[in-house]
């Protein structure tokens, strides 16, 4: 029997397209209370979440989101930061991490998200006001999805990728 987690793990889409609809103060804050949950490596928790809702803003932003120019219409967008000084080994993995336990978090509340890997960062760090230090790792527009979810996306089975080394291997 499925759980109710593994269901909503099995469901997620990245999502494009967002309803014109705010995401209330509320949510927002109990999404980043779930990413204060995050494993980290040696728990540094080397993350900053820049948290852009001003709309003007949020269209700059989005023109220098090369692969991402739906951040447009998002209410919010999360530009996700990480302190190289913190954690100068794992500050990559880190953000990862935190980047899929926002968007998990996020669709408990039906909020869509989608990662953005081609992005102008040194405009944006500009924008912000950045540091060197500060490695800007992907923007995640939140909002609530507009029109249809998305069709899943093909996936491996599972002998593509699941190797029982152990039972290969035996005698
Ligand atoms: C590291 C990474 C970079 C991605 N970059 C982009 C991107 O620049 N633009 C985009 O539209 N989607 C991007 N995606 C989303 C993927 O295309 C998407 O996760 C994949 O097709 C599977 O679809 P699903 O998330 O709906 O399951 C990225 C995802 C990851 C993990």
């Amino acid at each position: 029997m499925e759980s109710e987690g593994l269901k909503l793990l099995k469901a997620r889409r990245s999502i494009r397209s967002f309803e014109d609809r705010t995401i209330e103060d509320n949510i927002l804050t109990e999404i980043f209370e779930t990413c204060r949950w995050c494993m980290s490596a040696v728990n540094r928790q080397p993350w900053e979440f820049y948290v852009i809702r001003n709309k003007d803003l949020i269209k700059k932003i989005a023109k220098e989101c090369t692969t991402g120019p739906f951040a447009a219409s998002a209410p919010v967008l999360i530009v996700l930061v990480g302190d190289k000084e913190v954690q100068p080994n794992w500050y990559v993995h880190d953000l990862c991490f935190i980047s899929l336990q926002l968007a998990l978090a996020a669709w408990t509340f039906g909020i869509g998200t989608c990662w953005i890997g081609r992005i102008n960062r040194d405009n944006v760090k500009d924008i912000l006001g950045l540091k060197e230090k500060d490695h800007l790792l992907t923007i995640l527009p939140l909002g609530y999805p507009k029109g249809d979810i998305p069709d899943p996306r093909p996936r491996k089975s599972l002998n593509e990728f699941v190797k029982y080394f152990d039972l290969k291997n035996k005698g």
